[in-house]
């Protein structure tokens, strides 16, 4: 028996919707055919944009996503994707494959699909092989609501009224595929870019986010942090969020391993690299702490999921795996862990959308099917736009090695806007069942409502078989007064919604 302690009384901070956004990059079947089909197309669409996806995605309330990269971004160039389709010009996805892009995915289009889906967007600029002035113009093109030379040509593309821009990221991986930059290179870079990202409306702050570092690059955060901050400290470092990357790698980025066929002890691995998400957090918090004591600047997660060699047969350059419960379980703890450090964590994308890495939706020709993560990103929406409380639950450590082994149990709980507490509990363990008695300190449970998402660890959805894994209703729980029984199965990620 395992003790879940709940104090609905203490609210924490405030759980951004954002951080269960989405990332969509110009890679492999993202974009094209996962999410943009043509309007000629036989699969339903509107404007050319599947209305299978955007359905699937309006259900989980995406609340933001992420586009056009990844590394596609820094050398992507707007100006090739707006226009007249069959102008647009041509390049190769040097990144991803070596395939065509024809561009006819461009900002219109990407803004439409924000709208289908109500969701926020976040424009990544080219830092890498892009003009400050192109940058700036692609700003003016979006936001500017007057007379100018990039407004009348959004008017004359077909769009007279500017659209609203929430985020703008500032490069991407500029110590990497953006560039391989220093840190001292890219901060002063990033100072001078930044710039030329104005507001050109009263009601539209875009949001300015820095490159920041991948994983346990240390270095890089804290250098760009020390240069942006240098001199002018009372403009929170030119900045309103600093970006981290994080990708949960079983074995190493060699040999990534499969992401179907796994062992016992590799369902470890995975989880315990996927845990070290955590670790990556907390020391980033103490870098930006360092330089913004009053907590201003928003750590945004903007890649992070599961990373496996592609599907066997398929383009290596597309980036395209299956997903199983193991993914689930990723997705689980990982959303636990942004709820818990939502104080610094203002938004956290999964990599990415459709037909990428950590996918919530995998498409063939016609059909769609919904993945384990999907249905675990169904049942944490209900921490969207909540308060995190405090919680803490007892746990042990399970595996089959010393180095491979997990807290069997990760959890995070928030009070919603109708007062109902939302419960999120993740069992870590292959082979074991848990019952867990949680305590709710001054409260009398009314109700509770169980959903779950289980199975054995590599069942996964098929285009033949597209219901294996799903939400389940789950009731293996009793309520009295302030306590609430409930088992968890091996191997499974539940959500407790409870009203007190
Ligand atoms: O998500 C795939 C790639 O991973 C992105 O393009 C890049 O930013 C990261 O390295």
């Amino acid at each position: 028996m395992f003790k879940l302690f709940i104090n609905p009384k203490h609210k924490i901070s405030h759980i951004n919707p954002e951080l269960q956004g989405h990332f969509s990059e110009h890679l492999g079947r993202c974009i094209y055919e996962g999410i943009y089909v043509g309007e000629n197309s036989d699969i339903p669409n509107t404007n050319g944009i599947r209305n299978d996806v955007v359905e699937a995605l309006k259900n989980i309330k995406v609340p933001v996503l992420r586009w056009p990269g990844g590394c596609f971004a820094d050398e992507y160039h707007w100006k090739d994707g707006i226009g007249p389709k069959e102008t647009r010009k041509k390049m190769i996805n040097t990144n991803w494959g070596g395939v065509l892009e024809d561009n006819s995915f461009g900002t219109h289009e990407f803004m439409d699909l924000c709208e289908q889906i109500g969701c926020k967007n976040y424009i990544n600029g080219n830092v890498g092989s892009g003009t400050v002035q192109e940058m700036s113009e692609w700003v003016e093109y979006m936001t500017f609501d007057g007379v100018s030379p990039m407004a009348d040509l959004r008017k004359a593309n077909g769009h007279p009224d500017p659209w609203k821009v929430d985020y703008f990221g500032v490069g991407n991986e500029n110590w990497g595929c953006g560039g391989n930059m220093t840190p001292e290179y890219y901060a002063n870079l990033y100072r001078r870019y930044q710039t030329f990202v104005k507001d050109y409306n009263a009601d539209n702050h875009i949001y300015k986010i820095c490159c920041g570092a991948d994983g346990y690059n240390f270095d890089w955060t804290d250098v760009v942090m020390d240069i942006c901050f240098r001199s002018q400290p009372k403009f929170h470092g030119f900045m309103d969020g600093i970006s981290l990357h994080y990708y949960t790698i079983t074995h190493d980025w060699e040999h990534k391993g499969s992401a179907l066929d796994f062992t016992d002890k590799e369902w470890y691995m995975t989880l315990t690299s996927a845990l070290k998400i955590e670790d990556a957090i907390k020391a980033q918090e103490c870098i930006m702490d360092k330089y913004d004591k009053a907590g201003n600047i928003g750590m945004i997660v903007d890649e992070w999921g599961t990373w496996f060699d592609v599907e066997p047969g398929t383009n290596p350059g597309f980036l395209y795996q299956q997903n199983t419960i193991r993914d689930a379980l990723v997705a689980g703890v990982s959303l636990n862990i942004f709820n818990k450090h939502s104080k610094r964590v203002k938004m956290a994308n999964i990599a990415q959308i459709v037909n990428v890495l950590q996918s919530v939706i995998l498409t063939e020709g016609d059909k769609m099917i919904l993945t384990p993560t999907y249905h675990v990103f169904d049942m944490y929406k209900a921490h969207q736009d909540a308060d995190l409380v405090e919680s803490f639950i007892e746990s042990e450590m399970v595996g089959l090695e010393d180095e491979y082994k997990v807290p069997n149990l990760s959890e995070s709980v928030s009070i919603d806007k109708d007062g109902k507490l939302q419960i999120t509990v993740a069992n870590l363990s292959l082979d074991e069942d848990y019952s867990i008695d949680a305590i709710l300190t001054d409260s009398e449970i009314r109700s509770v409502k169980g959903e779950i998402v289980s199975g054995e660890i590599h069942e996964h959805n098929t285009f033949t078989d597209t219901d294996r894994v799903k939400k389940c209703a789950y009731e293996e729980f009793r309520a009295e007064g302030g306590k609430l029984n409930f088992i968890i199965p091996a191997a499974s990620v539940l959500h407790l919604e409870v009203e007190i």
